[in-house]
């Protein structure tokens, strides 16, 4: 054993730690993507596909990582990106990522398919966060979703469009978690089995694990094909810009309009109402075959950059991608696969010390490019390698 086992020091490290407990079904959910996964490989190595300005003599005592986001103070220029059902990888997952998020000063978004409801988030952190939500076909529904969020106290809607269906991810065929009948009910098992940890952690003392702010329409994720054919029969793949101007008539707060790649679609999206955008490809989940987040963010921001707050998701696995991506024109980025595998394989605890990481990075890098303050991050400061 080296002390890389006892102290995580990376992402990476993290992620190993996740994999040892969780049940090979879970993890893999997590951490795959679409059908070959190039999008999700492009999102992390194109990060690599830039390089950053060192500049030296500037007098660089005093580095401020703090910033806005949508309209909050923020410790640094991060927040946790939406993830269905936490809850499955860590015990009530979603009150542990906002307790943690809050700890370390950032915004926590809590999806429309997380386990715990928005209540039982709203009870454990006391302050307000970011709903991310997925059109249903039901409007009442929708309406009354928003109304607990925003009674819950979300601020901020982060409205997911790149999801009208679900995306084909062959991993969650081949372990068992979707389809596979029997057999595959039989091999979850059996990788339950394997995972004590886990299985006595979260799949006993985490119940409840329906979907919280589903409860009354969706089957148990225990269930995990009832879930799929409710995606696949209840997503509203209908949507179009006009139900931006709905949304906005009924909800009070900021909206993000997630999931953006092109800088039309982002100018659209500004022009009916939205009040920024995330750049992103759902981590490469959904159209295997498109580009990175990271080489569509300087076209977004070029285009609304100036009106609307841009964030920037999928890949960012370091506080050097961090201030690469406020280099390009972000205002802050989300991160999805971090914050749990932290969680999955240390708890709230270690979510907290991984954003601690992150911190140190940007701060780190910060000083080695020669400024203090975030603002300062700017386009001449990047360059393709
Ligand atoms: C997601 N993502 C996601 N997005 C969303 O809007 N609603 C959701 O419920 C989910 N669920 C979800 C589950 C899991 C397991 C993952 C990994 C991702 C996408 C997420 O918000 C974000 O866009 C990506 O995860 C960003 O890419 P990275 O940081 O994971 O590379
Ligand atoms: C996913 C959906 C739930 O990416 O957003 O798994």
């Amino acid at each position: 054993m080296s002390l890389y086992d006892v102290i995580p020091i990376s992402v990476a490290d993290y992620r190993l730690r996740a994999r040892r407990r969780l049940p090979r079904f879970l993890f893999d959910y997590i951490e795959g993507g679409a059908n070959d996964e190039d999008t999700m490989a492009a999102n992390v190595s194109d990060f690599r596909g830039y390089r950053l300005t060192q500049r030296v003599m500037r007098d660089v005592d005093g580095v401020d990582t703090r910033t806005t986001l949508a309209g909050r103070a923020a410790s640094m220029p991060v927040a946790l990106a939406p993830v269905g059902m936490a809850g499955m990888f860590a015990r009530r997952g979603e009150v542990q990522g906002a307790r943690a998020a809050r700890a370390a000063g950032i915004p926590f978004t809590t999806s429309t398919v997380g386990i715990c409801p928005v209540e039982e988030v709203a009870a454990a952190i006391n302050q307000p966060f970011w709903f991310q939500l997925y059109m249903l076909r039901d409007r009442d529904l929708i309406l009354k979703l928003l109304e607990r969020a925003q009674n819950a106290g979300c601020d901020t809607l982060a409205f997911t469009v790149d999801l009208p269906v679900a995306g084909l991810r062959l991993r969650d065929y081949r372990n068992g978690m979707l389809g596979g009948g029997l057999t595959g009910k039989l091999s979850q098992l059996a990788q339950i089995v394997t995972s004590p940890l886990w299985a006595v952690d979260v799949g006993l003392r985490g119940k409840p694990h329906n979907f919280g702010n589903l409860r009354e329409v969706v089957p148990d994720p225990d269930d995990l094909n009832a879930y799929k054919s409710f995606i696949d029969s209840q997503f509203d793949p209908t949507v179009t810009w006009k139900d931006i101007a709905w949304l906005r008539s009924v909800w009070q707060g900021k909206i993000l309009i997630k999931g953006v790649l092109e800088a039309d679609d982002a100018r659209a999206a500004v022009d009916n109402g939205a009040d920024g955008v995330v750049v992103s490809n759902h981590g490469g989940r959904q159209l295997d075959g498109v580009a990175s987040s990271i080489s569509k963010l300087a076209g977004v921001a070029a285009a609304v950059g100036e009106q609307a707050e841009v964030y920037l998701d999928g890949g960012v696995r370091s506080g050097i991608d961090v201030v690469k991506a406020v280099a390009l024109g972000a205002r802050g980025v989300l991160i999805g696969r971090p914050w749990v595998y932290a969680m999955a394989g240390c708890g709230e605890d270690g979510v907290v010390d991984m954003l601690e990481l992150f911190r140190r990075e940007i701060a780190t890098a910060m000083a080695l490019m020669g400024v203090t303050s975030i603002d300062e991050i700017t386009s001449d400061l990047i360059e393709r390698a």
